[in-house]
Order: structure tokens, then sequence, then C-alpha cells
């Protein structure tokens, strides 16, 4: 396997989304599952900016103009994306007091005491290859979601659908991004595996435990349904987390680089229609 990056330029698109008419358990009217994503939009956010000011804290080094290109782009995209999932902040935020409680502890735990921490005892180059690790997460994420059409989503609101994809398609676009800036300044295999461990760990934790107070804090839930509910929840998500797990040893392949993995043909097909979709639109306006 070789290990060249295509070093594909993402592109920005701005698109705008409305989440005012959201149900309560907009998805299947089963809270497991709503809660699940409901988590999601609360972390994504401020792992964006964690990733943005990763990369940007290297970008001085980086001597290759064609990745000081593409760090601009993945930057805006990313920057774009905390955009749309803090759209729904609102919303969440009043349906649920889980809202604010989980993002003054998130945001307390990870970036206030842990991220400094790590800087301290790992260097700044710790914080780039979870970046890179999460990046990896966020790809193989996206290749799930995406594939059949966004199956996987296809009860999911449409309006929420069509930012969940556009996310992933643009997750996939810029995949080797944050991975070039690494291999550029940085490119140690131990840390690598080091920043995908943390990676797995805070990912894991923080998804759960945000689908955890959401649906503690949640007063119309009818806990005798909850049984069948998360056996629902657990078979729709299947191919997500079985997707997640067997693409995940192949980050521990010293020769690993994101583009080994083809999975472009699913985002750019999604992205041709999206944005002439959008064009049409921002004409239209
Ligand atoms: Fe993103
Ligand atoms: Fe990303």
């Amino acid at each position: 396997m070789n290990k060249k990056s295509k070093k594909v330029l993402p592109l920005v698109r701005k698109p705008d989304f409305n989440f005012d008419n959201l149900d309560i358990h907009y998805l299947n009217n089963n809270p497991v599952a709503t809660h699940f994503i409901n988590s999601l939009h609360m972390i994504f956010p401020d792992g964006e900016k964690y990733f943005i000011r990763s990369v940007k804290a290297f970008s001085h080094k980086i001597t290759d103009p064609e990745l000081q290109e593409r760090v601009r782009a993945f930057i805006s995209q990313e920057a774009q994306h905390m955009n749309a999932h803090k759209k729904l902040w609102e919303k969440l935020k009043e349906q649920s007091i889980a809202a604010d409680l989980f993002l003054r502890f998130y945001n307390y735990t990870s970036f206030e005491l842990i991220e400094p921490f790590t800087r301290k005892f790992l260097g700044d180059e710790f914080p780039l290859a979870v970046t890179a690790a999460l990046e990896h997460y966020t790809a193989v994420m996206a290749e799930v979601a995406l594939y059949d059409n966004g199956e996987i989503l296809r009860d999911v609101p449409l309006e929420m659908k069509n930012m969940l994809l556009w996310h992933a398609a643009e997750e996939i676009e810029h995949k080797a991004v944050a991975y070039d800036v690494y291999e550029e300044v940085q490119g140690s295999y131990p840390i690598r595996v080091a920043g995908m461990i943390y990676a797995t760990f805070l990912l894991s934790f923080y998804t759960f435990l945000g689908q955890a107070m959401f649906m503690g804090f949640d007063r119309s839930i009818n806990w005798f349904d909850i049984k069948d509910q998360t056996e629902r929840f657990g078979t729709r998500t299947k191919p997500l987390f079985e997707g997640v797990f067997k693409n995940l040893f192949e980050y521990f392949q010293i020769d690993f680089h994101p583009d080994n993995r083809d999975n472009s043909k699913l985002s750019d097909e999604f992205l041709k229609d999206f944005s002439s979709d959008l064009s049409k639109k921002v004409v239209n306006n």
C-alpha cells in the first residue's frame, strides 16, 4: 500500500438550514436514537474548533503552498460545519436543560482541563495527532452515512438529513488534510497511535454521556418502551458501529494514509447534486 496523498483541495460551500420545526423525538419517535444524534450535534462544533486550532498551530511550519491552501479550505469547511450544528443548539436548549449542562461539562473537561494538560506534557503535536485520528473517524462515519443514498439516515427529518450528508461528504473531501499536516510537521508513529487511542476514548465517552444526559432529563420518555427502543436503535446503527470498528484498525498500519481508502465516489456524487441545488438556491435568493 502506498502512502501518497491525492492532495484534494476541498471546496467551501455555505448552505443554510432551518431546524425550526423539530419534534422532541424527531427520529422515529425514538428517544434513544434522537438523543444519540443530539449528542453528536452538541459535540461537533467545539470539537471542530479544536481541530481548527490544532491545525492552525502549525500553519507557519507548512512549507508546501498546496498544503497551505488545503489547510485554509479545511478550516473554512470546519467553520461552516460548526455553524450548521450550532444552529440546532437553540432548539435543543429549548427542549432540554441537558444541552447546556452537557456543553458546560464537555467544554470544561475537554478544553479547559485536558487539552492544556496534554499540550503541556506532550506538546502541540499531540492535539494535531488527535485531530488526524478524529478525522479518520469522521471519514469512516461519513462513508456509512452516505452509503446507499443515506439509507441509514432515512427517517431523519429531511433538513437534518441533508445537513448530515453534506457534512459527511465534506469530511470525506478533506479527510487527508490534518493527516498531511501531521506528516509534514511531526510524523511520529507512536504519537499518532496515542492520538487515536485518546480520541477513541474521548469520542465514545462524550457521545454516550451526552445521550445519557438528554435521556435522563427527558420527561416525555416512556421508560416502559425503552428496551424496545434501544433494540431498534441498536439494529439501525449496527452498520455504523461495525463500519467504525472494522476501519479503525487500518489507522494503526505504519503506512496508513487516508487516501489509501477510496471513498471519494460517495462524496463526489452527493456533492455534485448538492452543490448545484445550492447554486440554484443562491441564484433564486
Ligand atoms: Fe466537520
Ligand atoms: Fe473534518
